[in-house]
């Protein structure tokens, strides 16, 4: 089977390759892969990792053989699959408990936007706390993560406040349900009492800065790669504020992935999240892809297909 496979030249450089079939453990299924989608946090991945290494963690496509140990969808079952590596590839082998099947009517490449955008949004709210009349702040809004937080949040019966580069980057945010998209965290008028941020550096300062008394700024990304400076001062007049870094493989759990995965394609089919695909090629472009997410032109999310 071929694989999108690690040039390991520092960069963002993948080969199509002839690998080895997967070799799955009794309590993991194998997926024929139809469609993958791409994170911002893979890139830094493949610029890091050595030759030879398999990316990929969001899949979606068709269980080839079910699991050894008679749990899970069987074979021929529609799934969305979330994996730790090697997932752009022909067939992937996956853990039953990270796996969803698909509700009809949502398609490959919506459902392989899920795994890790959806799950970190889901999730890094849930961390956040409730969400019912309540004021909550995105930052990085366009991006995969940010589009999904903006939703969840507002069907959540939150007053979301986006922000985006530009208008370019706000399109279809308010039809989610951004109450207000400013194109600098500067003119965000808070407080908040939840904020998602994944900016870094001054934007993460901003956010401090914007946080209510008792709220909490939920940081789970430093896109910008940049170093934040904050002090005692910025909480002043925010007493009982939190400032909590999020992982989406450590932080709250339970639920399952695999449960968390049928939520969000159950949302999915009812309407409720609208996976927004900014850009949708044949792996063979993979590398395309790549470039678009890391120089912020695709809005939501990058889909990659096996054809
Ligand atoms: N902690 C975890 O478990 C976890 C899980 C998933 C993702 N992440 C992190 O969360 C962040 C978002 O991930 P994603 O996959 O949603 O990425 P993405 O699709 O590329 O979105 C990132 C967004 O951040 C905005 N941004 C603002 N300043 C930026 C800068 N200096 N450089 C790049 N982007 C900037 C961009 O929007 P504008 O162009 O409109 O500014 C872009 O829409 C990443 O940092 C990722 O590593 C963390």
């Amino acid at each position: 089977m071929r694989a999108l496979v690690n040039r390991g030249d520092g960069g963002l450089g993948v080969d199509l390759t002839e690998v080895s079939e997967p070799d799955p453990t009794p309590a993991e299924l194998v997926v024929d892969v139809a469609g993958m989608s791409v994170n911002r946090g893979e890139l830094r991945l493949l610029a890091a990792r050595p030759e030879g290494w398999r990316p990929g963690q969001d899949v979606a496509g068709t269980v080839r053989e079910a699991a050894a140990d008679g749990s899970g969808p069987p074979a021929g079952a529609r799934v969305v699959a979330w994996v730790d590596q090697g997932g752009w590839a022909e067939r992937v082998s996956a853990s039953v408990d990270r796996v969803a099947v698909l509700p009809e009517g949502v398609s490959f490449s919506a459902a392989a936007t899920l795994p890790i955008a959806g799950m970190t949004a889901l999730r890094a709210l849930r961390v956040g706390g409730e969400l019912l009349g309540r004021r909550v702040l995105v930052t990085g809004a366009a991006g995969g993560v940010g589009r999904f937080a903006v939703e969840l949040a507002a069907r959540g019966g939150a007053s979301v406040t986006a922000v985006v580069r530009d208008a370019i980057r706000a399109d279809g945010l308010a039809q989610l349900g951004a109450a207000r998209v400013v194109f600098d965290i500067g003119e965000a008028e808070g407080p908040f009492d939840v904020i998602l941020e994944s900016a870094g550096g001054s934007s993460l300062t901003a956010a401090v800065r914007l946080v209510a008394p008792q709220g909490a700024v939920i940081v789970f990304g430093n896109s910008s790669g940049e170093a934040a400076e904050i002090s005692f001062g910025d909480f002043v007049g925010r007493p009982g504020a939190r400032l909590e870094g999020f992982f989406v493989y450590a932080s709250a759990q339970p639920p399952s992935f695999g449960e968390d995965l049928e939520r969000l394609t159950d949302f999915v089919a009812r309407g409720e999240l609208n996976p927004h695909i900014g850009m949708e090629v044949s792996w063979t472009k993979a590398e395309a892809a790549f470039a678009a997410v890391a120089e912020r032109r695709v809005n939501g999310k990058a889909v990659l297909l096996i054809d």
